[in-house]
């Protein structure tokens, strides 16, 4: 009888202990309940680093700086606000000065099938061995079957990112990680508001003239499946926009909201890029599609002209005769 007391006693006690010795660091407090429409960091980053890959901490400096040239490839002797370059940013930069800013880094985290690349972003100029960023971008994506992931953090103009230590934005193995991760990455509903697939609509990676110049340093997936993984992310459904044999989705996907649109014009030359400077003004700079263009104008204009033509008509309205839209999934 006695004996039994003890041991029940003793099972209270430990229990009680077991239950409240919850915040030790190998032993994190939980993170809050994921609701049904929206996940937390932990929850979307674990299901990334399963279905693409668990991502190391990273420094941007091992990534690959993209140059800002000017007069058709020089360096120039200083970088001022609001100067003119060869291939500005595309993506507007939403700072106060301009799209030619130097020292930005393209990182390839890729291994195998998962393709990460990282874009550690100036919007400021600093020096080169600066520590800080602007902002940090990841496309993570499954080539296998096109799962995507998308993480963003965003420093102030007053608190910039240290771009040296980056925490891993995905499987959080203790509740320090947890709490490191939080503080630099926006949350997925906020990552969502960023609107990333609605630019990249046409498969997980863009180039542009400017990332073009480290494009080895990007992995590619032209014609592959694409999907977004994350119940914030449900609205975006990419749906490719086409004429029927158009010579300008030989290569590639157009997808029915941006590349087919804005930037469709802007890489034929059709409205002006902010910061372009003359060299970008001039052809066959100024027309950027297909990569590398060593046509003439003449023959550009033969080949593509009416192809270009077809596309802007589509985006405008892809109901209208002619114009060919189809799901872009993941492997079913
Ligand atoms: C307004 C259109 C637009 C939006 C919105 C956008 N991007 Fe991009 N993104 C671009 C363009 C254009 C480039 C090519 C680089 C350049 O010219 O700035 C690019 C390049 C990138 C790159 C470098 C690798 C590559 O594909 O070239 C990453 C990584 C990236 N974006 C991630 C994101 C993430 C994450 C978001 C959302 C938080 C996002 N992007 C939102 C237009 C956009
Ligand atoms: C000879 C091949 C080729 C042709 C033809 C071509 N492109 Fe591209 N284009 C590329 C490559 C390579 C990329 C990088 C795409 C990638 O790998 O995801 C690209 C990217 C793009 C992008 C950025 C979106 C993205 O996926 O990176 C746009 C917009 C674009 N092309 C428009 C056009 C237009 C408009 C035409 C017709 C005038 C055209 N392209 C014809 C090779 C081509």
């Amino acid at each position: 009888m006695k004996h039994n007391t003890l041991v029940f006693a003793l099972v209270t006690t430990l229990s009680a202990t077991l239950l409240s010795g919850c915040s030790s660091p190998d032993n994190p407090t939980p993170p809050p309940l994921p609701s049904m429409d929206t996940q937390n960091l932990a929850a979307y980053g674990k299901m990334c680093a399963v279905a693409i890959r668990d991502l190391p901490a990273f420094n941007c400096h091992d990534g690959t700086m993209i140059p800002i040239t000017v007069d058709g490839g020089k360096t120039p002797a200083n970088y001022t606000a609001n100067m003119d370059c060869d291939r500005p940013s595309l993506l507007p930069l939403e700072n106060k000065q301009g799209q030619c800013i130097p020292f930005s880094r393209v990182l390839d985290l890729s291994n195998g099938d998962a393709q990460v690349a990282v874009l550690c972003r100036q919007k400021t100029i600093r020096t080169e061995q600066s520590p800080f960023f602007d902002e940090i971008d990841i496309v993570a994506h499954n080539a296998k079957d096109g799962s995507t992931c998308w993480f963003q953090a965003s420093g102030t103009e007053n608190q910039p990112l240290d771009g040296t230590n980056v925490p891993s934005p995905m499987a959080l193995k203790s509740a320090g990680q947890y709490q490191q991760a939080m503080q630099y990455w926006q949350t997925p509903k906020q990552v969502h508001s960023a609107g990333c697939g609605n630019c990249h609509d046409n498969d997980p990676f863009m180039f542009s003239p400017f990332v073009g110049q480290v494009w080895d340093k990007v992995p590619t997936d032209p014609f592959g499946w694409y999907k977004h993984l994350g119940v914030d992310f449900k609205d975006w459904q990419p749906v490719s926009l086409s004429t029927r044999d158009n010579t300008c989705v030989s290569c590639h996907r157009l997808g029915v909201d941006f590349t087919s649109g804005k930037a469709t014009l802007e890489a034929t030359g059709q409205i002006p890029i902010p910061n372009a400077n003359a060299w970008a003004k001039t052809y066959p700079n100024s027309h950027f599609m297909p990569v590398g263009n060593f046509h003439s104008k003449a023959q550009w204009d033969e080949i593509y002209q009416q192809a270009v033509k077809d596309i802007l008509a589509c985006h405008a309205n892809p109901k209208s005769e002619g114009c060919l839209t189809s799901a872009i999934t993941g492997k079913p």
